[in-house]
């Protein structure tokens, strides 16, 4: 049921921890599951230099924190932007429908931590804001996913 990368990525996470002095920190939530996912950027030079998570969650939810920070580490704050639930799930090769909400948790937790370092850093965040409801915890249902819970 589950790809050969998904159980690699769960059993064998990559850049699990905190960062100290983050430039940026996103924390978000399935209110259904309870899952919690959050992300840790250093940024310089608007590349994102490092990243760490921490997820409190399921297998699929680690899995994919664990991809995403592979997906955007050494990227820019830009593309780091653009990531989407579904590359992160192609990137695994796929997830069972029922887990795809779980994806969604790592992209919102990415942009969480790119809001957050907008904020710190003084930019505009009115775009990003728009862009994505980071600052609501329960995505998944604003944007009508099948499958949460
Ligand atoms: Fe909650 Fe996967 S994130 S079940």
């Amino acid at each position: 049921m589950y790809s050969e990368k998904v159980v690699e990525h769960f059993t064998k996470p990559r850049n699990v921890g905190e960062i100290e002095n983050a430039d940026g920190v996103g924390q978000v939530g399935n209110p259904v599951c309870g899952d919690i996912m959050k992300i840790y950027l250093k940024i310089e030079n608007n590349i994102i230099v490092d990243v760490k998570f921490k997820t409190f969650g399921c297998g699929a939810a680690i899995a994919t924190s664990s991809m995403a920070t592979e997906l955007i580490k050494g990227k820019s704050v830009n593309e780091a932007l653009e990531l989407s639930n579904k590359a992160v799930v192609e990137a695994l090769d796929g997830l069972p429908p029922v887990k795809l909400h779980c994806s969604v948790l790592a992209e919102e937790a990415v942009k969480a931590a790119i809001l957050d370092y907008y904020k710190r850093t003084g930019k505009d965040t009115k775009a990003l804001e728009k862009k994505c409801n980071v600052e609501c915890t329960s995505y998944a249902h604003n944007h009508d996913i099948e499958g949460v819970g």
